[in-house]
Protein backbone atom coordinates (compact mmCIF):
# COMPACT_ATOMS: atom_id res chain seq x y z
CA UNK A 1 0.00 0.00 0.00
CA UNK A 2 1.39 3.70 -0.99
CA UNK A 3 2.32 5.46 2.31
CA UNK A 4 1.30 8.90 1.99
CA UNK A 5 4.08 11.63 3.14
CA UNK A 6 4.45 15.26 2.77
CA UNK A 7 7.96 17.19 3.42
CA UNK A 8 6.97 17.98 7.35
CA UNK A 9 5.29 14.84 8.08
CA UNK A 10 6.58 11.11 7.73
CA UNK A 11 4.50 9.08 9.34
CA UNK A 12 5.58 5.37 8.53
CA UNK A 13 1.99 4.10 7.93
CA UNK A 14 1.13 5.30 11.20
CA UNK A 15 -2.55 6.14 11.00
CA UNK A 16 -2.98 10.07 11.93
CA UNK A 17 -6.79 10.22 13.61
CA UNK A 18 -9.33 12.58 12.04
CA UNK A 19 -9.33 14.35 15.33
CA UNK A 20 -6.31 16.20 16.20
CA UNK A 21 -4.81 18.85 19.33
CA UNK A 22 -2.34 21.32 17.83
CA UNK A 23 -0.15 22.76 20.58
CA UNK A 24 2.50 25.20 19.28
CA UNK A 25 5.37 23.01 21.21
CA UNK A 26 6.45 19.75 19.67
CA UNK A 27 7.10 18.66 24.02
CA UNK A 28 3.94 19.93 24.78
CA UNK A 29 2.85 17.12 22.34
CA UNK A 30 4.93 14.14 23.68
CA UNK A 31 3.75 15.50 27.07
CA UNK A 32 -0.07 15.45 26.18
CA UNK A 33 0.59 11.81 23.92
CA UNK A 34 2.38 10.27 27.17
CA UNK A 35 -0.50 11.54 29.98
CA UNK A 36 -3.49 12.14 28.50
CA UNK A 37 -4.07 8.97 25.28
CA UNK A 38 -4.24 5.40 25.29
CA UNK A 39 -1.07 3.52 23.98
CA UNK A 40 0.72 6.60 21.79
CA UNK A 41 2.27 5.96 18.69
CA UNK A 42 4.68 8.68 17.25
CA UNK A 43 4.07 9.55 13.63
CA UNK A 44 6.05 12.25 13.51
CA UNK A 45 9.97 13.45 13.89
CA UNK A 46 10.60 15.10 10.99
CA UNK A 47 12.47 18.14 12.64
CA UNK A 48 11.41 17.01 15.80
CA UNK A 49 7.63 18.40 15.09
CA UNK A 50 6.83 15.25 17.05
CA UNK A 51 3.61 13.91 16.78
CA UNK A 52 1.67 11.15 18.19
CA UNK A 53 -1.64 9.24 17.76
CA UNK A 54 -3.65 6.96 20.50
CA UNK A 55 -6.97 7.09 21.96
CA UNK A 56 -8.63 9.08 24.45
CA UNK A 57 -11.82 7.14 25.86
CA UNK A 58 -11.59 4.86 22.96
CA UNK A 59 -11.34 7.47 20.35
CA UNK A 60 -8.75 7.79 18.34
CA UNK A 61 -6.98 11.11 18.27
CA UNK A 62 -3.50 12.58 17.44
CA UNK A 63 -1.64 15.28 18.96
CA UNK A 64 1.33 17.26 17.40
CA UNK A 65 3.22 20.44 17.97
CA UNK A 66 3.01 23.12 15.20
CA UNK A 67 5.63 25.41 16.01
CA UNK A 68 5.55 28.93 15.94
CA UNK A 69 3.23 31.94 13.60
CA UNK A 70 1.35 31.48 10.88
CA UNK A 71 3.43 30.23 8.30
CA UNK A 72 4.47 27.04 10.68
CA UNK A 73 0.56 26.39 12.00
CA UNK A 74 -0.40 26.68 8.23
CA UNK A 75 2.08 24.45 6.17
CA UNK A 76 1.14 21.70 9.16
CA UNK A 77 -2.57 22.52 8.73
CA UNK A 78 -2.90 22.44 5.30
CA UNK A 79 -0.68 18.97 5.31
CA UNK A 80 -3.02 17.72 7.82
CA UNK A 81 -6.02 18.02 5.52
CA UNK A 82 -5.31 17.81 2.80
CA UNK A 83 -2.80 15.45 2.49
CA UNK A 84 -3.77 13.10 6.15
CA UNK A 85 -7.64 13.33 5.71
CA UNK A 86 -7.59 15.37 9.28
CA UNK A 87 -11.16 16.68 9.74
CA UNK A 88 -11.58 18.46 12.99
CA UNK A 89 -8.21 20.94 13.96
CA UNK A 90 -7.68 22.10 17.48
CA UNK A 91 -5.47 24.08 18.64
CA UNK A 92 -4.37 24.37 22.29
CA UNK A 93 -1.92 27.75 22.91
CA UNK A 94 -1.24 30.49 24.90
CA UNK A 95 -2.09 34.69 24.72
CA UNK A 96 -1.43 37.53 25.76
CA UNK A 97 -4.56 39.34 26.86
CA UNK A 98 -5.50 42.67 26.43
CA UNK A 99 -8.78 43.38 28.26
CA UNK A 100 -9.11 44.71 32.02
CA UNK A 101 -11.77 41.83 32.89
CA UNK A 102 -9.24 39.24 31.93
CA UNK A 103 -6.84 37.62 34.09
CA UNK A 104 -3.90 35.59 34.27
CA UNK A 105 -4.87 31.47 33.70
CA UNK A 106 -8.10 32.09 32.07
CA UNK A 107 -9.26 29.93 29.66
CA UNK A 108 -10.37 31.97 25.96
CA UNK A 109 -12.14 30.15 23.41
CA UNK A 110 -11.28 32.04 19.79
CA UNK A 111 -14.59 32.60 18.28
CA UNK A 112 -13.15 34.46 15.78
CA UNK A 113 -9.10 35.45 15.04
CA UNK A 114 -8.29 39.03 13.04
CA UNK A 115 -4.89 39.36 11.96
CA UNK A 116 -2.23 41.79 10.76
CA UNK A 117 -0.72 38.87 8.85
CA UNK A 118 -0.41 38.68 4.92
CA UNK A 119 -1.20 34.83 5.23
CA UNK A 120 -4.73 35.37 4.91
CA UNK A 121 -4.50 37.61 1.49
CA UNK A 122 -3.20 34.11 -0.56
CA UNK A 123 -6.89 33.29 -0.91
CA UNK A 124 -7.94 36.97 -2.71
CA UNK A 125 -10.74 37.47 -1.73
CA UNK A 126 -12.42 40.92 -3.39
CA UNK A 127 -13.21 42.31 0.93
CA UNK A 128 -12.16 41.49 4.32
CA UNK A 129 -12.90 37.85 5.52
CA UNK A 130 -14.03 37.13 8.92
CA UNK A 131 -12.08 33.87 10.21
CA UNK A 132 -14.36 32.23 12.57
CA UNK A 133 -14.06 28.63 14.52
CA UNK A 134 -16.07 25.65 13.98
CA UNK A 135 -19.70 26.69 15.72
CA UNK A 136 -20.31 22.88 16.91
CA UNK A 137 -17.04 22.68 18.36
CA UNK A 138 -17.33 26.09 20.19
CA UNK A 139 -20.65 25.04 21.64
CA UNK A 140 -19.30 21.78 23.33
CA UNK A 141 -16.23 23.11 24.23
CA UNK A 142 -18.17 26.38 25.92
CA UNK A 143 -20.85 23.91 27.10
CA UNK A 144 -17.93 22.05 28.82
CA UNK A 145 -15.91 24.63 30.76
CA UNK A 146 -19.24 25.63 31.93
CA UNK A 147 -19.96 22.31 33.35
CA UNK A 148 -16.57 22.28 34.67
CA UNK A 149 -16.83 25.96 36.17
CA UNK A 150 -14.19 27.18 34.49
CA UNK A 151 -13.49 30.46 33.51
CA UNK A 152 -14.03 30.95 30.06
CA UNK A 153 -13.72 34.13 27.76
CA UNK A 154 -15.41 33.53 24.26
CA UNK A 155 -14.72 36.34 21.54
CA UNK A 156 -12.46 37.85 18.81
CA UNK A 157 -8.19 37.24 19.40
CA UNK A 158 -5.46 38.56 17.41
CA UNK A 159 -3.54 36.20 15.51
CA UNK A 160 -0.54 38.46 14.85
CA UNK A 161 2.84 38.34 13.15
CA UNK A 162 4.54 40.35 15.55
CA UNK A 163 5.60 39.19 18.87
CA UNK A 164 7.72 42.36 19.85
CA UNK A 165 5.74 45.33 18.49
CA UNK A 166 7.62 48.40 17.45
CA UNK A 167 4.47 50.33 16.96
CA UNK A 168 3.10 50.98 21.03
CA UNK A 169 -0.02 51.73 19.67
CA UNK A 170 -1.37 49.15 17.37
CA UNK A 171 -2.37 47.29 20.43
CA UNK A 172 -4.03 49.68 21.88
CA UNK A 173 -6.18 49.85 18.57
CA UNK A 174 -7.32 45.86 18.48
CA UNK A 175 -8.39 46.04 22.26
CA UNK A 176 -10.68 49.16 21.38
CA UNK A 177 -12.12 46.75 19.31
CA UNK A 178 -12.92 44.29 22.10
CA UNK A 179 -9.94 41.69 20.44
CA UNK A 180 -9.60 39.90 23.68
CA UNK A 181 -5.63 38.34 23.55
CA UNK A 182 -3.11 37.98 20.87
CA UNK A 183 -1.84 34.74 20.24
CA UNK A 184 0.13 33.87 16.24
CA UNK A 185 -1.14 31.32 14.87
CA UNK A 186 -5.36 30.80 14.70
CA UNK A 187 -5.93 33.02 11.54
CA UNK A 188 -4.31 30.91 9.40
CA UNK A 189 -5.46 27.73 11.03
CA UNK A 190 -9.61 28.99 10.51
CA UNK A 191 -8.66 30.14 7.28
CA UNK A 192 -7.53 27.09 5.82
CA UNK A 193 -9.94 24.83 7.44
CA UNK A 194 -12.68 26.84 6.05
CA UNK A 195 -11.18 26.64 2.37
CA UNK A 196 -11.25 22.60 3.17
CA UNK A 197 -14.31 22.82 4.73
CA UNK A 198 -13.31 21.07 7.76
CA UNK A 199 -14.09 22.37 11.69
CA UNK A 200 -11.00 24.35 14.20
CA UNK A 201 -11.12 25.67 17.29
CA UNK A 202 -8.28 27.70 18.95
CA UNK A 203 -8.72 26.74 23.08
CA UNK A 204 -5.99 29.43 25.08
CA UNK A 205 -5.19 29.73 28.32
CA UNK A 206 -3.56 33.72 29.27
CA UNK A 207 0.19 33.43 30.23
CA UNK A 208 0.42 36.77 29.96
CA UNK A 209 -1.18 40.19 30.57
CA UNK A 210 0.43 42.95 27.95
CA UNK A 211 -1.23 45.62 29.21
CA UNK A 212 -0.67 44.93 33.05
CA UNK A 213 2.57 43.71 32.43
CA UNK A 214 1.91 40.55 34.16
CA UNK A 215 3.65 36.97 33.48
CA UNK A 216 3.06 33.39 34.57
CA UNK A 217 5.93 30.70 35.28
CA UNK A 218 6.12 27.60 33.64
CA UNK A 219 4.95 25.31 36.86
CA UNK A 220 2.38 28.04 37.19
CA UNK A 221 0.96 27.36 34.08
CA UNK A 222 0.21 24.00 34.47
CA UNK A 223 -3.15 24.15 36.48
CA UNK A 224 -4.47 26.06 33.68
CA UNK A 225 -3.18 23.63 30.79
CA UNK A 226 -4.42 20.85 33.02
CA UNK A 227 -8.13 22.54 32.29
CA UNK A 228 -7.49 23.54 28.51
CA UNK A 229 -6.80 19.66 27.99
CA UNK A 230 -10.04 18.80 29.45
CA UNK A 231 -11.82 21.41 27.61
CA UNK A 232 -10.22 19.79 24.10
CA UNK A 233 -9.88 16.28 25.08
CA UNK A 234 -14.02 16.53 25.66
CA UNK A 235 -14.38 17.20 21.81
CA UNK A 236 -12.52 14.56 20.96
N1 LIG B 1 1.41 34.07 23.18
C1 LIG B 1 1.48 34.18 24.50
N2 LIG B 1 1.68 35.46 24.86
C2 LIG B 1 1.74 36.16 23.71
C3 LIG B 1 1.95 37.51 23.41
N3 LIG B 1 2.13 38.39 24.39
N4 LIG B 1 1.96 37.90 22.13
C4 LIG B 1 1.79 36.99 21.17
N5 LIG B 1 1.59 35.71 21.37
C5 LIG B 1 1.57 35.29 22.64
Amino acid sequence: MEQKETPHIKPNGVEIAETILLPGDPLRAKFIAETYLDNPVQFNSVRNMFGYTGSYQGKKVSVMGTGMGMPSMSLYSWELIHVFGVKNLIRIGTCGAIQDQMNLYDIVLAMGASTDSRYVHQYDLPGEYSNIASFSLLEKAKKGADEKGFPVHVGNVLSSDIFYNADSTAIEKWRKMGILCVEMETAGLYMNAAYAGVNALTILTVSDHILRNEQTTPEERQNAFTQMMEIALGLA
